[in-house]
């Protein structure tokens, strides 16, 4: 979640949403993000919305912050009415979600299972920093209604673990991924980067092979993106360090998904692979897929039905919006039914399962006709009404996807 928040149309005090809105709900699964914007440190290299305990100087704390995030929960309740809204899907992410005390992510859920249920077999994810979480912890995490955990690993070689800023050794995520197993979490995923300054192929190479040894179900694999304003941004700008290679970027890929289907992690979304279909990550395909979601904290987002929102940014003008029985609600918009049609083709189209040509515009359908001809989408797909990238077209994903979008 980017730290930078869009104009939009005010919220009502009360959080009330345009009945358009509420008109669908129920119909597609329901998930809750909850933001922890918490880190031990800062990592160069993001922009998440985010603070160290020195940043946020007394303001508000962790220790507090569960209480937070229960008032949402309940004000989420009073805006969704009475309507029967069993959870798919808990994330929690950040930030560091495992600096918070597992007892009170435990009573967070705890709170999400009383006011609208969870849906049978809901996934119940939670992000954690390596260094953040040991054997006792993830214990406790499992033993609170976590039931899928996913580790910032980032690389396994020490020079670009240095270069992001990241404070736990090469071996810490492997450890979290065993002891996560003998916690009892069938579904473990990894986090990593490639095309940090400074990684060699060799270095990549390693990661990925560490990463896959470690046993994951899914991993998660993204570009280093130089967001302005970081200390990364800063030291590439004063030519400290080199700016990521596009061409070192597309082969570090390449080399990713022959290592990670070798050992059974296909590919589902560019940027995520996984061991067979449940092992997805069902949060996220939520987002892909035009499902609804409440976002829970500081600067999260959050859409129902063709509205969307974003909450106040900062977590102390979150608090004091909570405290004055306000919605934190910054600004929102409601997005037109072509706006709705075309965001479903940037994001389904970098699905495995692709995009439906019939959401495609005139101009979209012939863009995808000269993908199959140029060797970015899939023939076969195409001939049953879909476009599916080609490996070579996920590498030209934005390029492709400007195309369809006419
Ligand atoms: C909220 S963090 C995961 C949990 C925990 N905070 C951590 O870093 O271990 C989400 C993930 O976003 C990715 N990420 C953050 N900033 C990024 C950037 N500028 N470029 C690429 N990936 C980034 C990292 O892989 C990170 O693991
Ligand atoms: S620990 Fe994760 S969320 Fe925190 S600064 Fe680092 S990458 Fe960002």
């Amino acid at each position: 979640m980017s730290a930078v928040l869009p104009d939009g149309e005010p919220v009502p005090p009360d959080g009330a949403l345009p009945p358009a809105a509420l008109g669908t709900l129920a119909r597609q699964p329901f998930g809750i993000y909850v933001h922890v914007p918490f880190c031990l440190t800062r990592c160069g290299y993001c922009d998440f919305n985010t603070y160290t305990a020195a940043e946020l100087a007394g303001g508000v704390s962790r220790e507090s912050y569960a209480e937070l995030v229960r008032s949402e929960i309940r004000l989420a309740r009073r805006v969704l009415g009475a309507v029967n809204l069993p959870v798919a899907t808990v994330f929690f992410g950040g930030g560091t979600p495992t600096v918070l005390a597992p007892s009170d992510l435990g009573k967070i859920l705890a709170t999400i299972a009383m006011e609208f249920g969870l849906a049978p077999a809901a996934e119940v994810t939670a992000e954690a920093n390596p260094e953040t979480v040991g054997r006792r912890s993830l214990d406790a995490l499992w033993e609170h209604g976590i039931n899928r955990m996913s580790f910032g690993m980032q690389s396994a070689a020490p020079n670009v673990l240095a270069v992001l800023d990241r404070v736990h050794t090469p071996g810490r995520a492997v450890a979290c991924v065993a002891w996560a197993r003998a916690a009892g979490f069938s579904r473990v995923s990894l986090d990593l980067i490639y095309g940090a300054p400074g990684e060699t192929d060799q270095d990549w190479a390693h990661t990925v092979q560490t990463a896959v040894a470690a046993g994951p179900d899914h991993i998660s694999a993204y570009g280093l993106i130089v967001e302005p304003g970081t200390r990364l941004s800063a030291r590439i700008g004063r030519g400290e360090l080199a700016a990521p290679d596009d061409d070192a970027m597309a082969e570090r890929y390449l080399a990713a998904d022959d290592t990670f289907r070798a050992h059974g992690l296909t590919w589902y979304e560019i940027s995520n692979w996984a061991a067979g279909e449940t092992a997805r990550c069902q949060h996220n395909m939520g987002y892909w897929t035009d499902a609804d979601w409440w976002g829970i904290g500081p600067g999260a987002h959050s859409h129902i039905g063709g509205t969307r929102w974003w909450n106040v940014k900062h977590p102390a003008a979150y608090a004091t919006r909570l405290a004055e029985g306000v919605s934190p609600g910054h600004a929102r918009e409601s997005l037109t039914a072509d706006q709705r049609l075309l965001e479903q083709v940037m994001l389904r189209t970098r699905l495995v399962s692709g995009c439906p040509l019939s959401l495609l515009p005139a101009a979209g359908r012939a863009a995808a006709w000269r993908a199959v001809a140029a060797g970015l989408a899939d023939p076969g797909a195409y001939q049953a009404g879909r476009v599916v990238l080609t490996r070579r077209g996920r590498l030209l994903a934005d390029a492709v996807i400007r195309d369809l979008s006419g």
